[in-house]
This record gives structure tokens, sequence and C-alpha cells, in this order.
């Protein structure tokens, strides 16, 4: 049976192409950080902007999505391109990943606090996590209209308390609210190793 949070997304995705999707600026920006090779997973990954841009650099990548339409549009953009990568129907809050299966994980516009301990436990060691998502600061009406859905100030940073911190950014309403980086907010950070 179909619910209603799959019907939303799927409806969202019916004209959607996995070759349009773009990596997370987070993820862009800080992919000097990247292993050479390793697992991945593209948690909650829609067209899987992240996941191809991870698979292209030569992980083994894994792409989860509630959404039926946006896994077999992912799936068919895979195969086309011989991308190392494996786009799965799951519900990431009914089923989180397994503690230390992945070399990087990365999340974007997607928030379910309860799993933020599953998600650090799901690092390997040395492991690292890129994350972004929308804020309760805003300058404009980007993102979730749902408050519930974006982050208070600093609660990215607070969300992750066992990891070591790589890189945050979120700039809130400070200064000239036309630059800079505005309704979101990023982290990258570390499992410390053994
Ligand atoms: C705003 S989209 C973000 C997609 C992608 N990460 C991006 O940045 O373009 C949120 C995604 O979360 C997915 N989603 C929502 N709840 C989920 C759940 N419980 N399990 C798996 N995916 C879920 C939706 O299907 C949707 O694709």
């Amino acid at each position: 049976m179909t619910t209603d949070l799959e019907q939303k997304w799927n409806l969202r995705y019916a004209d959607g192409d996995p070759a349009a999707a773009s990596p997370c600026a987070v993820l862009k920006q800080f992919a000097h950080l990247l292993p050479p090779d390793g697992a991945a997973l593209d948690l909650a990954c829609g067209l899987g902007g992240n996941a191809s841009f991870l698979a292209r650099r030569g992980l083994v990548t894994r792409a989860w999505d509630l959404s039926p339409v946006a896994i077999g549009k992912l799936r068919a953009h895979a195969e086309a391109h011989g991308l190392p990568l494996r786009a799965e129907i799951r519900d990431v809050e009914r089923q989180p990943p397994q503690a230390d299966s992945f070399d990087v994980l990365v999340v974007s516009h997607f928030l379910d606090r309860a799993l933020a301990p599953s998600l650090a436990a799901a690092l390997r060691p040395g492991g690292l996590l890129f994350y972004q998502t929308w804020t309760r600061e805003a300058v404009d009406d980007r993102g979730p209209g749902n408050p519930d859905f974006r982050l208070a100030p600093n609660e990215l940073l607070r969300l992750f308390p066992n990891l070591r911190l790589v890189a945050y950014r979120e700039e809130g309403l400070f200064g000239n609210p036309a630059e800079g980086l505005r309704n979101e907010a990023w982290l990258v950070a570390a499992r410390p190793s053994a």
C-alpha cells in the first residue's frame, strides 16, 4: 500500500531526471576530503545527486529513499552510466543503516532528529558524515514550511556530539542577507579512528 508520504514524493519526482540532480554544496565544496575508495551512502537520496557524484568518485555507493519513482529513475541512470551505485527503496526511519557500515554518509535536505545516533554509529572509524539542511533562520521562503523539518540555531552541531567536527557553516541572519550561505547549515564530521 502506498502511503501519503510516498505519494507526495512520487508526484514530486514524476518529471525529475537524475542526470540533472546535483550533489549538495557541502559535498561539492569538501569533496577533497573524500577517501579514494570505500562504501558510501546517500540517505533519503531523492534523484541521487549525491549518490551519482560519490559513485563517479569511485566509492561503492548505496542510495536509499522511500519513493519508488525516484529509486526507479536513479537505478536506470546508474545502469545506463555504469556507476557503482545500488539504489534501494527503503524507509530509513524503520530501517536505519547498520552500525559500522559506511566510510562516507551524505544527508541533504532531510531531517529526522531521532536518526542522528544511528547515523553516527553507521560510520566506520575515520568515516565522514556530510550533512546539509534547512535552518529556521531564513532570509526567504525556500525550504519546508514546517519548522519541525528545519534546524534551530547550531542544532546540527549538537546532533552529533560524538563525532569530530571537520567543518561547519551556518550564517543565520548576520550581515548582508543577499550574500553568503542562507537558509541552510552545513556540517562535515568524522567518526574518530579507533
Ligand atoms: C527534500 S528531498 C531531498 C532529496 C535529496 N537528498 C536532495 O537533497 O535532493 C527529501 C527526501 O526524503 C525522502 N524521505 C522522506 N522520509 C523518508 C524516509 N522515512 N525514508 C526514506 N526516505 C525518506 C523523500 O522521499 C525525499 O526524496
